[in-house]
This record gives structure tokens, sequence and C-alpha cells, in this order.
């Protein structure tokens, strides 16, 4: 090398460690899976009917190609598979979820299926015998049908039914898991589910359903949270949250009303469940908007419903940690003019009234169900949104990833979502003081994609669905994450924007 080159080399060496990023050595990498989208085995070794399994099977319409998760990715029968990928990978943790009707088939605590329990200790064992953490999801979406057929998230006993089961898997589990997550993103479940009607149980009542399950969810949260703190907190010494979502907005223009609307977006979704639990009550715009719509609709009393006092202290306060999602970026403008009562018809999309755009320089997924981008800005806005909103809690990713091809295995676009997303997040804790302790990705393994079936995938492994086998196969993307869990590094950031 003559010394040109070196000189050269030197710089080159200088400009890449200036943009290399590392973690703290506490910081937690992982990856995440959900019980109904990976488990498989639904009628089998005592386990209940869940509302999924029954939606799947009398509404094939609403899901892609008809299909089901009856099989899914086998992880029932494969679950060691699973940790033994997640230990090659490095993962520190695995955030999955139990599924409440394999536990309990009818819901109630009055018939506990040991098979399933069983099940849950074993994986637990494995994930232990590689020293990964596990992070626990109660509830993915999945509930019982037995609940489902007493009204399941309008029914605000279930939250009492919720509790139960929260109660006796910590008494079952809490000697192995001290990371608890309550309810898996309440607004994808009370709007998909109970208002736009593409997820499980398919209902269409967005002005109604959708707050309804949310005041119950809520509650069923606020009691399973309290339970751990009296009962379990003292011997087991964990941590209790939920998991929470929203699509990021930015304002389409600088004007104040697509300020608004983008404000508006965020309180809709992270304010509706936020702000009872790190604040008190429901966000002061949401309750006026909704009852202001209400009384001009015709309705009696406001859509949302009114928190109790007792409601509103029982609900406040009750997280040790707070699990974010966060997928992509829209932008936002008003969908009419806010003071426009006139052409309002009933539905939460009007009571947000936010009309979405993107921007048309923004990569776009190739497959998503959901429109998914790769803006990894609007990460880093979303961290910062929390912490200046709830008080900058403890915050542990549960979820980001990219959808693409199921059988793609040099996922090279993931690998650029992860890179950005990564990169945006340090930004978030490094510079912006963030409290951000941990990130999964979203997911292990492509799997059960809800009403899109298995034609999607988030994984970082391939799953042949078209084999008994389900074999499983690491995507590029795979070693790409291995390499920064395993330097705790990142290779390119840069701190500039
Ligand atoms: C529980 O659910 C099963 C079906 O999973 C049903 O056959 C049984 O009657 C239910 N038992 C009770 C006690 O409700
Ligand atoms: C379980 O479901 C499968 C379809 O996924 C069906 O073929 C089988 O008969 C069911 N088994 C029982 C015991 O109901
Ligand atoms: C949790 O329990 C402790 C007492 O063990 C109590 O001081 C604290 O206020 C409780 N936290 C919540 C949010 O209820
Ligand atoms: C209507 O909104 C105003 C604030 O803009 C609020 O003071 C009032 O209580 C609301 N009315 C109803 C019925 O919610
Ligand atoms: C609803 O309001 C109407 C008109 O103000 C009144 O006649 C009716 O009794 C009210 N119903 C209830 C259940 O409050
Ligand atoms: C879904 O159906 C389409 C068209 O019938 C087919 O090409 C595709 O392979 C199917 N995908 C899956 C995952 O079954
Ligand atoms: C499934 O796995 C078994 C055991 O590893 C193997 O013998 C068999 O060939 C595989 N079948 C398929 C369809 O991949």
């Amino acid at each position: 090398m003559n010394l040109l080159g070196f000189v050269f080399s030197l710089f080159i060496i200088g400009v890449s460690s200036k943009c290399q990023r590392c973690f703290g050595e506490d910081f937690m990498w992982g990856a995440a899976t959900s019980a109904h989208q990976i488990e498989g085995a639904w009628n089998t070794s005592g386990k209940g009917e869940n509302v999924w399994d029954w939606f799947t099977h009398n509404y094939p319409e609403k899901v892609r190609n008809g299909s089901n998760a009856d099989i899914a990715t086998d992880s029932y029968n494969k679950y060691q598979e699973d940790v033994d990928l997640l230990g090659n990978l490095g993962a520190n943790f695995y955030r999955f979820s139990l599924s409440w009707s394999r536990i309990l088939p009818n819901g109630t605590t009055n018939n506990i299926n040991q098979e399933g329990v069983d099940y849950y200790l074993n994986v637990l064992k494995a994930l232990q015998e590689k020293n990964i953490t596990p992070i626990v999801t109660l509830y993915h979406w999945d509930l019982p049908i037995s609940l489902h057929e007493m009204g399941g998230w309008n029914n605000p006993l279930v939250a009492d039914y919720f509790n139960d089961y929260a109660t006796l898997c910590y008494s079952l589990f809490g000697d192995y898991v001290k990371y608890w997550l309550t309810l898996n993103e309440p607004i994808s479940q009370c709007y998909y589910g109970y208002g736009s009607g593409g997820h499980a149980p398919g209902y269409t009542e967005s002005g109604t359903m959708t707050y309804m399950c949310a005041y119950t969810q809520l509650l069923a949260h606020a009691k399973a949270y309290r339970s751990y703190n009296e009962t379990f907190r003292a011997k087991q010494n964990g941590k209790v949250g939920i998991v929470l979502v929203t699509l990021w907005y930015e304002p389409a223009t600088e004007s104040d009303a697509d300020k608004q609307a983008a404000e508006w977006a965020i309180q809709w979704a992270l304010g509706l469940f936020g702000h009872p639990i790190f604040i008190g009550n429901w966000p002061q715009m949401v309750i006026d908007r909704i009852g202001n719509l209400s009384v001009a609709q015709g309705f009696n009393t406001s859509r949302l419903p009114a928190f109790t006092e007792t409601e509103i202290e029982l609900i406040k306060g009750t997280y040790d940690y707070l699990g974010l999602n966060y997928y992509t970026t829209l932008l936002a403008s008003p969908l009419l003019d806010f003071t426009d009562y006139e052409n309002v018809t009933v539905g939460y999309g009007y009571d947000r009234n936010v009309l979405s755009s993107y921007d048309p320089s923004w990569t776009q997924s190739p497959v998503s169900w959901v429109t998914l981008f790769d803006v990894p800005a609007g990460f880093r806005a979303m961290l910062n949104w929390v912490a200046n909103n709830f008080g900058n809690p403890p915050v542990i990713i549960t979820e980001n990833g990219w959808s693409t091809y199921i059988d793609l295995l040099n996922d090279t676009d993931r690998i650029q979502y992860i890179k950005g997303h990564l990169c945006s997040i340090y930004k978030a804790k490094y510079v912006d003081k963030v409290n951000l302790f941990g990130y999964a990705h979203w997911s292990l393994m492509d799997n059960f994609e809800w009403s899109s079936g298995y034609s999607e995938g988030f994984g970082l492994v391939s799953v042949d669905f078209t084999s008994p086998n389900r074999t499983r196969t690491p995507k590029a993307s795979y070693y790409y994450y291995q390499k920064i869990i395993k330097s705790n590094c990142l290779e390119h950031c840069s701190l500039n924007n």
C-alpha cells in the first residue's frame, strides 16, 4: 500500500468509526410473535376455540385466500426450533403471547387445561436454558369464544374475566416471567375488530363499539396491573405494562389545520389509551369532540363511555413500563372542517377527522395489506411524543418490522428498513434521551398475518407453509440483525437529520 492509499484508508476508518453507534450493554435485543399467529394446534390438546378460529372458519372471505391459523407455523409442536433460532440470533429476549383459550378453554378459571399450562412451562424452560428473557403478552387478540358470546369487549364484565385469567397466569408462570404485558394494541383490536370489521369479531360500529371496547380493555388492563401489584409483586418482583401503537402522522402541510389533524390522529390512538394510564381519563379533546358530535347526532349521552372518578383512579398509574409498536408514518389533513357538524356521520373516522395521504418519495412495501412505508424519522418522532406527553416512562419497542413476499430470502428491503429504524431509535435514546431499554423485531418468522393470511411475511425467518414440516429458513435480514446484536453497534448511523 502506498502512502496515499494508507492516508486514504485512515480517512475511511475515521469516517466509518465516526458513524458507528453503540448501544449500552444493558440494551435488550429481541424478536416477537403472538400465540394465534404461530401455534396452530387450534383444536387439540384441550384448547378451546377462540374468536379468530371462529372468524376464519365462518367468514373465510374475510381473509386472503380463505386462510386460517389451524396449523400456522406449528409452533405448538416446533417451539424448540423457534427457541433455537432465537438462540442463534443472539436474542436477549423473546416477546410471545399466551393463548387464553389454550389455558382456559372456556375463558373462565373453572376449567384449567393442564396440557396448555405444560406447553407454556416447556417454552419458558427452553428459553431459560438459552438465557433468553421471556416478555409475555397475556392477550394478543384471541378472545375465548365463550367470552365473545357474552359480548366480548363490549361487555365491561369481560374485564373481570381477564383479571382472573391474568392472576392465574401470574401464579402459574410468575417464577419464570418478570416482564408482563397485559394487552396488545387495544386500538387495533377495538378498531379493526369492532369498528371496520376487518378483524375478528368483525363488527362495524366504529362510532360506538370501538369506544366500548377501549373502555373495557382499559379496565381489564388496570385490574390485571393492580392484581399483580397487590398480590404478586412483593414475591415475584416483575414488571407489568401494556403494548400501545400508533401510525405516526406528520401534518401534510404547515397549516394549523393540518397540524391539528396530525395531533388528533395520534391522540385517537396513543392518547385514547395512554392518557387514561399515564395522566388520567380520556384526552380532553376526545371527550369534547365525541360529546359535541353525539349531541349533534341525536344521542342522549356521549358515544364515548364516561369513566367514573373511581375508574379514573383505578386506571391511572397502572404501568411499570410501556411497550410500543411502530411500523410506519402517514400525512394528515382534516377530513372535514373541524367545526363542520353537518356532514359528520357516526364513526371513529369522523370523530378523529383525519384524511391520510403519503409522500410519494417514501418506499412502499410491495405487499402490505395496511399501507406500509419505510419512514424511520417517524419512529424517533413517536418516541419523543410519548416521552413528552407521558412523562418519559421506561419504553421497550415490542414490534417494528417490514412486510414483503414470504418466499424472499434475500430480503434487502427489510435490511434497509432495519438499518434506518435502528438508527432512528439510537437518536431517540442517545440524542433525545428517551427512556428506551430494548427493541423487538416483528417478527421472528413469517406467520398468520391476520386478514392477510399468508400472503405477506414480516419474518426474519421464512417458513415453508406448503410443507407439513413448516421448515424454517433464516433470511438475509436474520443474519444482518444477528450481526447487530453481536456487536451491539450500528455501522452507519449519521446523527444529522
Ligand atoms: C367448555 O368449553 C367446551 C368446548 O371447548 C364445552 O364443550 C364445555 O361444555 C364447556 N364447559 C363449561 C363448563 O362451560
Ligand atoms: C381439528 O381441525 C382440523 C382442521 O384443522 C380437522 O380436520 C379435525 O378433524 C379437527 N379435530 C377435531 C378433534 O375436531
Ligand atoms: C403498588 O403497590 C404499592 C404497595 O405495595 C403501592 O405503594 C403503590 O401505590 C401501588 N401502585 C399502584 C399503581 O397501585
Ligand atoms: C363541546 O366542546 C366544548 C369545548 O369545545 C366543551 O366545553 C363542551 O363540554 C362540549 N360539549 C359536550 C356535550 O361534550
Ligand atoms: C333521551 O332524550 C330524549 C329527548 O331529550 C328524552 O325524551 C328521553 O327520555 C331521553 N332518554 C333517556 C334514556 O335518557
Ligand atoms: C393465494 O392465492 C393466490 C392466487 O390464488 C396464489 O397465487 C397464492 O400462492 C396463494 N397464497 C397463499 C399463501 O396461499
Ligand atoms: C420433514 O422432516 C422429516 C424429518 O426431518 C424428513 O424426513 C422429511 O423429508 C421432511 N418432509 C418434507 C416434505 O420436507
